[in-house]
């Protein structure tokens, strides 16, 4: 049942819950939600349209339509009070901490008018977080290198106003690029939701207790940030810049291969898929759009990415233990073409990700039949045995 965690002796746990969300067959390679495959989604929907998709089950007709996203729209302002809570971190503070301390602080805002029990105010709950979460990123953006904020508009679509949240400076207009605009509205589908990964379990088990909804979402904020999840999208691009080359690649093929390094190429294998990514297709073919939009077609780490897929692709390690790329290893390419810097790639997949958090949080919650969670251990400690006073001890 929901939050039940069952081990095995690999000591790998497997989260037992169900859910409508989202399927995944990762010996297949395929990633549905709520039964529409991820590159249709990502090619033909938009990302508030996915939103609605995720948290009510269907595609909005066109009215429904509008008024989602005209309630996204009214919620993308935090309360003024919440500059406060920046101007508390240290400048070169990592976005992923600022972004999780002011998220938890929201619990603080709307604490009580979010009983978790009463559908609307769950429905509102899950409005503000993925109306504000936009704000709050490039709020932690903005701070980190020294401009003022920049107030959401309300004349523009979800991803050109984060963009020009993050970009825009009140000297001068902004011009969104709508190829890149429509890029990140691509990649947000891409990162929406993922069935039961590390920060969705995270964002479960809190919210099983029955916490806040805000304080759930920092919580899963917090797990995502690690290099073997959500920080892998900075950890591949940062391993392509150390690599440099093409010719530089065998090399890294090697120690990856080799357990005694404790080095992993990032961006490649995943717990679930034991074939391509189907998210990773859609992001090389959106990386190579943005390349051609931005004059970046000869991106070096671009050819070093695609040498060193086919390299690995073809070599018997790598086949044997399939491992192929997944979602971060073209992600990161494109994000920092777009002007974005390394420190904000994973801060962009928790702006994405907070979808699906809080549509599997609400599914969790709906559920009469839901428990606290309470994972069990496989106890290899020392047998019960009496206390040594100090005085006779060696
Ligand atoms: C995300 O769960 C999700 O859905 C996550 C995510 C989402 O959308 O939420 O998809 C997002 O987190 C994608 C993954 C991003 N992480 C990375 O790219 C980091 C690099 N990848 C690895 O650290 C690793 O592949 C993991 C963490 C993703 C999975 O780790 P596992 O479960 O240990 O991988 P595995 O059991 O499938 O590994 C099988 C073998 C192991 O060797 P053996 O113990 O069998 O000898 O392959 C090896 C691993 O050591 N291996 C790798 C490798 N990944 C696994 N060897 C070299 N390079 C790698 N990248």
């Amino acid at each position: 049942d929901t939050g039940c965690f069952t081990y095995d002796p690999g000591f790998t746990s497997t989260a037992n819950c169900s859910s409508k969300i989202t399927y995944i067959d990762g010996d297949a390679g395929i990633l549905l939600h709520r039964g529409y495959p991820i590159d249709q989604l990502a090619e033909q929907s938009n990302f508030i349209e996915v939103c609605y998709l995720l948290l009510n089950g269907e595609l909005p007709n066109e009215q429904q339509y509008r008024e989602f996203d005209r309630a996204i729209t009214q919620h993308t302002m935090v309360h003024e009070q919440m500059n406060r809570f920046f101007t508390g971190f240290r400048r070169d503070a990592h976005p992923m901490a600022v972004i999780c301390g002011v998220v938890g602080a929201l619990s603080a805002f709307y604490h009580d008018s979010t009983d978790i029990n009463d559908p609307h105010q769950r429905t509102v709950a899950a409005r503000r977080m993925i109306a504000k979460m936009p704000t709050i990123a490039a709020m932690a953006y903005k701070y980190a290198i020294g401009q003022p904020f920049i107030y959401p508009r309300n004349d523009l679509d979800y991803t050109s106003n984060f963009l020009q949240m993050c970009f825009a400076v009140p000297c001068e207009p902004y011009y969104v690029n709508p190829v890149v605009s429509r890029a990140l509205d691509k990649i947000f589908i891409l990162h929406a939701d993922h069935e039961q990964n590390a920060s969705t379990s995270t964002v479960r088990l809190a919210g099983s207790s029955g916490a806040n909804p805000f304080a759930c979402i920092a919580a899963g904020v917090a797990c995502l940030w690690g290099p073997a999840h959500g920080g892998a999208n900075e950890a591949a691009l940062n391993m392509l810049a150390e690599i440099g080359t093409v010719d530089r690649i065998p090399e890294y093929i090697d120690k990856a291969k080799d357990k005694t390094s404790g080095f992993r190429l990032m961006g490649f294998g995943h717990r679930v898929y034991k074939n391509y990514d189907p998210r990773a297709k859609v992001m090389q073919k959106t990386c190579h759009e943005v390349l051609d939009a931005l004059g970046g077609h000869d991106e070096p780490l671009l050819k070093v990415a695609l040498e060193l897929e086919r390299i690995a692709l073809e070599d018997d390690y790598f086949i044997e233990k399939k491992l192929y790329p997944n979602i971060d290893f073209y992600s990161g390419i494109t994000l920092r073409a777009m002007g974005f810097p390394v420190s904000m790639f994973t801060a962009l997949f928790a702006v994405a990700r907070t979808t699906g958090w809080i549509a599997q949080w609400n599914e969790m919650i709906e559920d009469p039949e839901q428990r606290i969670g309470r994972p069990r251990q496989l106890y290899i400690g020392s047998p019960q045995r009496d206390f040594v006073p100090l005085n006779q001890r060696d």
